[in-house]
């Protein structure tokens, strides 16, 4: 999506550790004419494919979950993250390992909410490692559900978390994918 990559250019920047701070538009102050465009964008993507439901992690993938959900007409659901281990019966639940924070939390959805006849997309606004996508991946498989494929919003191709999803034969579709990055240039995949 030629108008994320300009977006992040325009408006993103690249800080120390290989982190795109995008609080501009996406993260934290919202480019609500933006995020309808994105939700646009995946709907365009996955057209035809059968998609019932769509599942995301909080808190940031809630609001292009919204958006994409809106222009596909099915609900969503996002996992909720829980920091202590307690598991109830009546919820799916998934350890993930954060690698920007360096912490494991657990993802968690209440049963009623994932059926094992949907369709479901997953959705989050990035893609590093890929732990929390695998985590949204394992909560679709424990509900017998089947996963239509993952749209993201922004790649970072060089975690390799897209790439081992791919390599699982999970489809991945980013808005921008960032091959490498510096403070000086983003440089995206040619894909
Ligand atoms: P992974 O899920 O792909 O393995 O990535 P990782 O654990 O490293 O990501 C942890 C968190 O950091 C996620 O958000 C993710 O969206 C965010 N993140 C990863 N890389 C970047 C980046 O370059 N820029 C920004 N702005 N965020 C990044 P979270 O902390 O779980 O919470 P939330 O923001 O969704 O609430």
């Amino acid at each position: 999506m030629k108008a994320m990559e300009e977006k992040i250019l325009k408006e993103g920047k690249v800080l120390p550790g290989g982190i795109l701070k995008v609080g501009n538009f996406l993260n934290q102050r919202i480019d609500s004419l933006f995020l309808r465009e994105i939700g646009c964008e995946i709907a365009r993507l996955y057209a035809g494919c059968g998609v019932t439901k769509i599942l995301t992690i909080e808190s940031s993938g809630i609001a292009i979950a919204a958006a994409a959900g809106m222009e596909m007409g099915v609900p969503v659901v996002f996992a909720k993250k829980h920091k202590s281990s307690n598991v109830d019966g009546e919820v799916y639940a998934t350890t993930v390992h954060s690698f920007t924070h360096g912490n494991d939390y657990r993802a968690v959805v209440a049963r009623d909410y994932l059926c094992g006849g949907d369709t479901v997309l997953l959705v989050d606004d990035f893609l590093a490692s890929g732990n929390a996508l695998q985590g949204l991946l394992q909560l679709t498989e424990m509900a017998g559900a089947t996963a239509a494929g993952a749209a993201i919003a922004i790649e970072k191709r060089f975690q390799g978390g897209g790439d081992a999803l791919r390599e699982k034969g999970i489809r991945v579709e980013s808005l921008a994918c960032i091959q490498e990055m510096d403070d000086e240039s983003i440089r995206f995949c040619q894909i």
